[in-house]
C-alpha cells in the first residue's frame, strides 16, 4: 500500500510580529520537525492537547500554512502528485478538490443566508470537475442521503439543523468534490457524547463507501483509538509516539502518551513542573532545544535538555521518541 500524504521533519513557526517589528520577531514554534505517512485508505489519528500543532500540522497538508523547513508530498491516486517544495498555485488549486477539510464548528463554518444546496455546491460549481446544474443537483441528492439527511433537505437552511446535524451537511459538503483525502478537525468535539458516536460512524460508513484517507484529529486517546488505525501522539510540535491503534491501546511507551493515558493521579504528579513544582504548560516561544516533555517528564535525565530524541522502534511498527525507551 503505498502513502498518500508524507511528512518528512515538517517546521512551522509564526511570527507574531507584522508589519516593521516582524524583523525583532516573537515567534510560535508550532511543528518542531513533524514525520510521519499516512497509507492510503487508512485512518491517522493525531492526538495531543491544546496548542500542540495539531492543527497546524493539517492545515500544512493542504498547504494552507507553507512550511518553514522540511517536506511534505501527497500522491494522488491518479497519479498526480504534488511536492511542497514546487507546488503552484493551479496545482494547490486541483489539491484542494482532492483534499477536503472537515472543521470542528459546523455553525460558524456554513453561511446561515444559503440554502444546503448552495452550501453544498459554492465551491464545486468553480471546480474543473463541475458537472453542470442538474447533474449537481442528482448527485447533492444522493450525499444527503448517504449522510443521513433527506434530498429535501436541500432547500432549508443552516438554522434549521441541530449541531450534529450541521456536522452532517459538513461532511457532505467536503464529499461532493469527491476527495480522496479529508481532515476531520475535532469534528466531534463541540458535539454530545451520543451524537459523537453517531457523526463517527458515519465517518465509518463514508470512508468504507467513498475509499477515503482520513487524517483524524482529537484531544482524546480512546475515541481516536477506536476510529483510527494508526495513531500519532504529539507534544509541542512533534510526534512522540507512533503505533497502529490496537498497539498504543495495549501498550504505551512514551511517558506522555501514558500520561494521556492513564489515571488522575498519575495526571496531577506528572502535570506539575519538576523543577518549579507549578502547573507546566509548555512554552512554544522558544526554539525547540532537547525532548518536548522534558519538563514535565518524571524519567528526564540531563541528556534530555539537550538532545531532541528522535523516533526509534520499541515494538514492530511502533515508535518512541524518548531516551530512555525500554528503560522505564
Ligand atoms: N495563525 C497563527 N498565528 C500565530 N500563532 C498560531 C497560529 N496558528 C496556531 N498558532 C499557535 O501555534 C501553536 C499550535 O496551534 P494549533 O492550533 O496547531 O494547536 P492544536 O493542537 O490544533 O490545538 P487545539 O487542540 O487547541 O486545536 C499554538 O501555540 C497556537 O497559538
Ligand atoms: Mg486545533
Amino acid at each position: 500500500m503505498d502513502n498518500i500524504l508524507t511528512y518528512t521533519d515538517v517546521h512551522k513557526r509564526f511570527n507574531l510580529e507584522s508589519g516593521l517589528f516582524s524583523s525583532f520577531g516573537r515567534f510560535v514554534y508550532a511543528a518542531n520537525g513533524i514525520s510521519f505517512k499516512i497509507k492510503r485508505g487508512t485512518t491517522y489519528g493525531l492526538v495531543g492537547e491544546s496548542g500542540c500543532g495539531k492543527t497546524t500540522t493539517a492545515r500544512l497538508g493542504v498547504g494552507m500554512y507553507h512550511h518553514d523547513a522540511g517536506k511534505i508530498v501527497y500522491r494522488g491516486s491518479d497519479g498526480s502528485s504534488f511536492d511542497s517544495e514546487r507546488m503552484e498555485k493551479a496545482q494547490l488549486k486541483k489539491l484542494r478538490q482532492k483534499m477536503k477539510y472537515i472543521f470542528q464548528d459546523p455553525a460558524k463554518s456554513l453561511n446561515p443566508r444559503m440554502n444546503i444546496y448552495r452550501i453544498l455546491t459554492s465551491g464545486y460549481r468553480h471546480a474543473e470537475s463541475w458537472p453542470g446544474e442538474s447533474e449537481a443537483r442528482r448527485e447533492a441528492e444522493q450525499i444527503m442521503l448517504d449522510v443521513g439527511l433527506s434530498p429535501g433537505d436541500l432547500s432549508r437552511r443552516p438554522t434549521d439543523f441541530s449541531g450534529g446535524q450541521r456536522q452532517r451537511i459538513s461532511i457532505a459538503r467536503a464529499l461532493i468534490m469527491k476527495p480522496e483525502f479529508i481532515i476531520c478537525d475535532e469534528v466531534v468535539s463541540a458535539l454530545d457524547v451520543s451524537i459523537q458516536s453517531q457523526i463517527l460512524n458515519l465517518l465509518m460508513d463514508i470512508r468504507g463507501k467513498y475509499g477515503l484517507s482520513i487524517l483524524f484529529i482529537a484531544h482524546d486517546l480512546t475515541v481516536t483509538s477506536w476510529f483510527c488505525d494508526r495513531i500519532g501522539v504529539m507534544y509541542r510540535g512533534r510526534i512522540v509516539e507512533e503505533a497502529a491503534a490496537q498497539d498504543i491501546a495495549a501498550d504505551r511507551f512514551h511517558p506522555y502518551t501514558r500520561l494521556l493515558y492513564d489515571s488522575i493521579p498519575s495526571r496531577m504528579m506528572i502535570h506539575r513542573d519538576r523543577k518549579s513544582g507549578t502547573a507546566a504548560e509548555f512554552d512554544s516561544g522558544r526554539p525547540l532545544t532537547g525532548c518536548p516533555f522534558e519538563h514535565r517528564c518524571p524519567y528526564s535525565v540531563p541528556r534530555c535538555t539537550e538532545e531532541v530524541p528522535e523516533l526509534e522502534k520499541v515494538g514492530d511498527g511502533h515508535l518512541s521518541a524518548c531516551f530512555r525507551n525500554g528503560e522505564i
